[in-house]
């Protein structure tokens, strides 16, 4: 369990020096954006990062951007723990979030949950045995006119889901997880702020069955094509 208070001493850096480097570059474009004195503002995008890299958020990592940003280690499980869009335990490498806030609820979610569960063989909060997918119920995704809506790995947004799309979706995710999404837990997104801010259209306007954007891991992913 992380610890309590301040962050005394160093703490170990929880990446490999590649992912060191890109974490590094992206915290000092997330600090860069607010004033010297409120560089703690950049918490929520700290670990955004750390999780880009790792896949997950671990205590480590936690403990590390603590120490990185000298907020208090309990400070960031805090955050860390109250957002759905962190994760802290490891997940497959494709993480299926279904959401189930009201109008995705009206529209089917449960179902879409439910079949979900029965392809992929595991229950929300699960991870398939071969770690490629993980289950979560997630609430409202912001995609509520699409509603049921599904988000894959974060960034790439499925609406209007089906039970036939849904297993095009999977089938497509099992069959050419380079092609459609980009690799986890190996960094997914190098830069996500970067793309973000260069993005000209809202995330979750995806029509069905297709990204709403393509992430530069997608688009250029080493993943062998099978
Ligand atoms: S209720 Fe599901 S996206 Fe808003």
């Amino acid at each position: 369990m992380i610890s309590l208070g301040t962050q005394a001493g160093t703490v170990e850096s929880p990446f490999t020096p590649e992912q060191q480097q890109r974490f590094d570059a992206g915290l000092d474009r997330a600090i860069a954006g607010y004033p010297s004195e409120r560089r703690k503002a950049a918490l929520l995008a700290a670990l955004h990062l750390a999780q880009d890299e790792l896949g997950w958020l671990s205590e480590p990592a936690m403990a590390y951007v603590a120490f990185r940003l000298d907020v208090p280690p309990v400070r960031v499980r805090e955050v860390a723990t109250f957002y759905t869009m962190y994760r802290l335990r490891p997940v497959g490498r494709h993480h299926i979030g279904v959401c189930n806030s009201i109008s995705c609820w009206a529209m089917g979610a449960e179902d879409v949950l439910r079949q979900c569960s029965e392809i992929l063989g595991i229950r929300p909060g699960e991870t398939s045995g071969d770690g490629h997918f993980s289950l979560e119920e997630v609430a409202c995704l912001a995609a509520c006119g699409g509603a049921p809506a599904v988000l894959v790995n974060n960034y790439a947004f499925f609406e209007n889901v089906t039970a036939d799309s849904l297993k095009a979706l999977i089938r497509d995710l099992r069959e050419q997880p380079g092609k459609a999404m980009a690799k986890g837990p190996l960094p997914r997104l190098p830069d996500p702020h970067a793309r973000i801010e260069s993005q000209s259209a809202p995330q979750a306007t995806g029509t069905l069955g297709q990204p709403a954007v393509t992430t530069r891991a997608e688009a250029g992913s080493a993943e062998p094509k099978r």
